[in-house]
């Protein structure tokens, strides 16, 4: 026995203990990760095992040695399998959860709700959503980081960096309790390689958005923002009214996983028909449990002719496709099916990684193909993502109005080869020849006012709470304002008809900042008046301000800054100091290592008045620094929400405006420059 051993458990009070749990079985017809591979030297493979053998006493290693390097050898990760609590686990009622405060029981609601079952993508391997989105890291940490919650005390923080909780630090009661970080790396390493070593090393997670955040609440989390998407789309391209809804229009897209899940759903709010096409059954059946798709349909024929007929009576119907979406196109171009609508939810921020199928492999063979010939796999996705984009041309050509999604599909076709999908024909500067959804949509009509996807978790798991928030919430919101507001307050008197809830009871309610602020005041009251229970509240990362990322949420920036990370990292701190219960800050998120900075807060709402003083502050902040951005890039709907915010809080609030310059003005005395230059 080392002697450091003896006297590093001897300092610990918070460690894991023996004896080994058993190993427990994995459940019959759970989805499970695809192995990632194992592409460690000798050297790193010894590190890799010393690094997850360093949370448990020393006397267990013999036995968890061949374990744990069979995981690697096998899986391309150490998940310590032996670990994960037996059966399922779900987010229960907060006062099930041991504590010593009370954020310290709410996050172990949001732990476990993230790796439901029912909720979970591939819950045995702590991936929430988006292929690669994990809780942390393996489940010694899952059970350190419980152990850690349950002594959270009002005057600590618990850190944790990838996973990995580096313990509790003295802070105050009006500091953040939990401060997160997820697979940040430093610049030169920034990227999809060294992001693989580094994870098969047990040093770095992906936390996706808010899968490592521990805010997501199952496919509703999506669905308001795929509704005001599909809506708005067809608002701009088909001429849809703004009171009228998607009655006898087709939307097709792809993927029924964590989010991609929420089309169908949302297709079927916005009165529209959908047809999803997924290669995975498994994921068919769930969604179809669930009630969140209508119809599945084995072949392109059946799927198109329900679509069809639902169309002509103006019908609302969603329909899961089982297979290929390269294969529901070709099928649609060679029969000249119409296509009003199209978009693509294959996990394209990790194509390589099985995040996308090709075409001609089923979703067996794709799993196999992966674990044994990586670069062939590579090679069939390259074809087969050249095959979608050439389909997708045509049906543009033909009136289809496409949009990326914000998957990074249109840079897995430039990845694969595809340079003409750029709009300058040879790199990404100035992004691609069509729109992403943020770009076109998402970006001018909902962040540029401050409108994001804000939700909140009913910690005592009471559907009532639920029933009473939902009804709250619309109370603070006026339906005459903006048309934005009209949509939100027509979701929120439908959430609980539309039957959303997976998992905790939840809601996700698009809001702008004092809308944000209204029903967050409104629901501490109630808890302090002790007509509901407490709340969690948060948002995803993918929001006016939390996230950089130039291919998504940043993608209608266009003064050059959206290559910039700032206005993520700056959310992330103006959030702590403000003492949000939990600030986080991840790469990656939808799109990959490298391609974007997010972040993400939790707010327990607990009924304190210092409480009011925290959502009066960080509520606020959380979203005009966002809208305080894209205004200075010159968004026009950013500049007037921030003019209207200069004259409403003098004093509180002051966002700097930009000056526009005339365009003939700078094109003349450029011409001059260039005129001189092109003479010499
Ligand atoms: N919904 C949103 O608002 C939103 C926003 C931003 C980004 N995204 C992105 O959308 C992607 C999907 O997210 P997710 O959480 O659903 O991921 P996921 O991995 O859970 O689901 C993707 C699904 O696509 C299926 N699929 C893969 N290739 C296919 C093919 N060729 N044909 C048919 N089905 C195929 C997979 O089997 C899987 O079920 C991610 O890249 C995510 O970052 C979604």
């Amino acid at each position: 026995m080392f002697q450091v051993n003896e006297l590093n458990r001897e300092a610990m009070t918070i460690r894991l203990e023996g004896p080994l749990p058993d190993y427990p079985a994995f459940a019959e017809g759970i989805r499970r990760a695809s192995d990632r591979g194992w592409t460690l030297n000798r050297a790193e493979t010894e590190l890799a095992v010393k690094n997850a053998l360093r949370y448990v006493p020393e006397e267990y290693h013999e036995a968890l040695l061949p374990e744990f390097l069979e995981e690697l050898r096998t899986r391309g990760r150490i998940y310590a399998y032996r670990f994960r609590p037996e059966g399922r686990i779900r987010g229960l009622s907060v006062n099930q959860y041991q504590g010593k405060c009370l954020a310290g029981k709410a996050f172990q609601v949001m732990i476990d709700n993230n790796l439901d079952f029912d909720i979970a993508l591939y819950p045995y391997e702590l991936v929430t959503y988006g292929e690669t989105g994990q809780v942390c890291q393996n489940w010694l940490q899952y059970r350190l980081i419980k152990k850690y919650l349950e002594e959270l005390t009002e005057d600590t923080t618990l850190v944790l960096e990838s996973g990995h909780p580096l313990g509790l630090f003295r802070s105050r009661p009006d500091a953040p309790r939990v401060i997160l970080t997820n697979g940040m790396l430093v610049g030169l390493f920034d990227n999809q390689d060294e992001w693989h070593r580094g994870m098969q090393l047990g040093v770095t997670n992906y936390g996706q958005m808010t899968a490592g955040g521990w805010m997501y609440i199952g496919p509703q989390g999506i669905v308001h923002g795929t509704f005001n998407t599909i809506l708005n789309a067809a608002r701009q391209r088909l001429g849809v009214g703004q009171k009228e809804n998607l009655a006898g229009i087709l939307f097709v897209s792809s993927g029924l996983g964590g989010m991609s899940g929420a089309q169908p759903k949302a297709v079927e709010i916005a009165g529209g028909v959908g047809i999803v096409a997924e290669v995975d059954s498994s994921r068919i059946e769930t969604r179809h449990s669930q009630g969140w798709v209508s119809r599945v349909a084995e072949t392109c024929g059946e799927a198109f002719s329900m679509a069809a007929e639902a169309c002509r009576e103006k019908r609302p119907l969603s329909i899961a496709y089982h297979g290929n979406i390269v294969d529901l196109l070709q099928y649609a171009v060679d029969h000249e099916i119409e296509i009003p609508l199209l978009s693509d939810q294959t996990s394209c921020h990790a194509p390589y990684d099985g995040g996308y199928c090709p075409q001609g492999l089923t979703f067996d063979e794709r799993t196999a193909l992966l674990s044994k010939d990586p670069a062939e796999y590579r090679r069939l996705v390259d074809i087969s993502l050249r095959k979608h984009y050439e389909l997708i041309k045509v049906l543009s050509d033909r009136g289809t109005f496409f949009f990326d999604y914000g998957n990074s599909f249109l840079r897995a076709v430039f990845d694969a080869g595809v340079t003409e999908v750029c709009k300058n024909g040879e790199n990404t500067y100035d992004g691609f020849i069509w729109p992403s959804y943020v770009e076109d949509i998402m970006g001018p009509v909902l962040f540029d006012y401050g409108y994001g996807p804000f939700r909140w978790v009913c910690l005592s798991g009471d559907p009532e709470d639920l029933r009473k928030t939902d009804r709250a919430a619309m109370e603070c919101i006026d339906p005459d304002r903006r048309a934005q507001d009209y949509d939100n307050w027509a979701w929120i008197r439908d959430a609980e008809k539309n039957a959303l809830v997976v998992g905790t009871q939840a809601r996700i309610l698009y809001q702008d900042a004092e809308g944000r602020t209204r029903i967050a005041l409104k629901f501490n009251e109630m808890v302090r008046k002790g007509e509901i229970g407490p709340v969690m509240l948060g948002r995803d990362h993918h929001d006016v301000s939390g996230t950089d990322s130039p291919y998504r949420e940043t993608a209608n920036i266009k003064d050059g800054s959206n290559i910039c990370a700032d206005m993520a990292t700056v959310c992330f701190a103006g959030n702590a100091a403000r003492g949000m219960t939990l600030c986080a800050l991840h790469n990656g998120g939808g799109v990959g290592i490298g391609k974007a900075v997010n972040g993400g807060f939790g707010l327990l709402l607990d009924g304190r008045e210092s409480t009011d003083e925290i959502i009066r502050s960080a509520m606020m902040w959380d979203v005009l620094g966002g809208v305080a951005r894209r205004a200075w890039a010159r968004n026009p709907n950013a500049m007037e929400v921030s003019r209207e915010v200069n004259r409403t809080y003098p004093g509180g609030y002051h966002i700097t405006l930009p000056y526009s310059v005339r365009d003939d003005t700078v094109m003349s005395a450029v011409d001059v420059l260039f005129s001189g230059k092109e003479g010499d």
